[in-house]
């Protein structure tokens, strides 16, 4: 990670004023950076400040001589490894989208080799708006990272998506995961939520939103694996340079997973499976009129555990999602899966893990825990990945010669 060199794009927007202290952040992981700023963020923030934190000048116009004549536009594209752009209003993003080079950074953007990480912040109106949308998915599909926006209380006084993920954070997932971590290994993850059909029009689901599960793809893919993401229902744009299937039960996860798990160095399971699902599902909607109705309940296979106890089986990580005696229910969990590692999580109404944009994580294996701490999703996903990749050191494949024809035992 020492020495990375981070291309930072600052544009108009208020969180702008966070981005000075997001240079220290990546400074004190080691990168270098340098900073372009756009017309709108000089508006907010002065070149003077970036240049005395970065301790580098600050290039603002594409069509200056001095500039050009010290580091050009086109060697700034080629120095970066990284071009980071934080905060990325709507409007430069929908600039990037459509391939505009009207100014210093999009022009950096369309020449640059580098990959391309953007941190959205804007009002959570213009965030959800459909255009803004639209955009965030051609972004993606060109394997442009999007970290955030964080949800929250907004400078405009409404609440919602749409806050610049906080430098810490920002520095953490843009650095963590360091490419080469994971090079060569091939990464499944499963994410989001099970539908289990009762009939055509109802289901059974949970609150899981995917955003955990994504971070993961995320992370890995930004440690240099090969990452497939088999996912439940979910409203996430696939992570750049992932592979994604979308699934609905817990039996057609099952099937996908399986298939990939049988080649795969790592098996990550974040999604939250349903225990239970409708023994007979009706093919037609179950009609009102009883005064009483029964639905019998069948197991679904246990993938995590199943996985763990293939033949020739990946390095496997469950995710214990718990509301009460976390560590106690989390190890038993480890050892009745026989997984290599598991990250427990406490969920709750209050917010808890489902569906928020943070989290917190103990993990547990045979060798200890490790306590990762609170944050974003996608810095503890990047922490997790570090884990990883530390327990792969040396390992081919994992040898499960004990473990051959295990069964999983019953239980979620
Ligand atoms: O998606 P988000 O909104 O971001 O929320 C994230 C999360 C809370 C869903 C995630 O962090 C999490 O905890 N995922 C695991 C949820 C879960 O089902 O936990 P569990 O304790 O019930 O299951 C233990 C493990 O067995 C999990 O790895 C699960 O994927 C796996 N499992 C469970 C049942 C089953 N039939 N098959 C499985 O593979």
């Amino acid at each position: 990670m020492s020495g990375r060199r981070i291309l930072l794009g600052v544009t108009g927007g208020i969180a702008a004023y966070k981005s000075a202290d997001l240079v220290r952040r990546l400074q004190d992981r080691g990168a270098q950076v340098r900073v372009v700023m756009t017309r709108g963020a000089r508006a907010f923030v002065t070149p003077l400040t970036f240049q005395a934190v970065s301790g580098n000048p600050v290039h603002t116009d594409l069509l200056d001589e001095a500039a050009e004549a010290g580091m050009g536009h086109i060697e700034l594209a080629r120095w970066a490894d990284v071009v980071l752009v934080a905060p990325a209003t709507a409007n430069f993003m929908a600039r990037v989208a459509h391939g505009l080079a009207d100014d210093l950074l999009s022009t950096l953007c369309l020449a640059t080799a580098a990959p391309l990480v953007f941190a959205p912040a804007m009002n959570q109106k213009m965030w959800s708006n459909a255009a803004t949308q639209d955009n965030c998915a051609i972004l993606t599909e060109r394997a442009v990272r999007l970290i955030g926006p964080a949800s929250g209380g907004q400078a405009c006084g409404e609440t919602g998506p749409g806050r610049m993920v906080e430098p810490v954070e920002l520095a953490a997932a843009v650095l963590s995961g360091s490419p080469g971590l994971l090079e060569g290994r091939h990464v499944v993850v499963t994410a989001g939520p099970t539908y289990e059909d009762i009939d055509p029009v109802r289901y059974i689901g949970n609150r899981s939103s995917g955003k955990m599960g994504f971070a993961v793809a995320a992370a890995a893919v930004a440690a240099g694996a090969r990452v497939s993401l088999v996912s439940g229902p979910v409203k996430l744009p696939t992570p750049s340079g992932v592979s994604r299937t979308d699934v609905r039960g817990a039996s057609e996860m099952r099937d996908v997973a399986i298939r990939l798990a049988s080649s795969a160095d790592v098996f990550i399971s974040v999604a939250a499976v349903a225990d239970y699902t409708p023994a007979r599902p009706s093919t037609q909607k179950i009609k009102k009129g009883l005064p009483k109705q029964k639905l019998e309940l069948v197991s679904t296979p246990d993938i995590v555990a199943e996985v763990a106890a293939l033949e020739d089986r990946p390095f496997t990580i469950g995710f214990a999602a718990e509301t009460e005696k976390l560590k106690e229910h989390a190890l038993e969990k480890l050892s009745r899966k026989r997984l290599d590692m598991i990250a427990a999580n406490r969920v709750g109404l209050s917010g808890a893990g489902f569906d928020s944009e943070t989290n917190e994580i103990l993990i547990l294996s045979r060798d200890g825990e490790k306590y990762l701490g609170k944050g974003s999703k996608h810095h503890l996903a990047g922490l997790l990945v570090e884990e990883v990749a530390d327990r792969l050191k040396g390992i081919d494949r994992i040898d499960t010669s004990t473990d051959k024809n295990t069964r999983p035992a019953s239980g979620n």
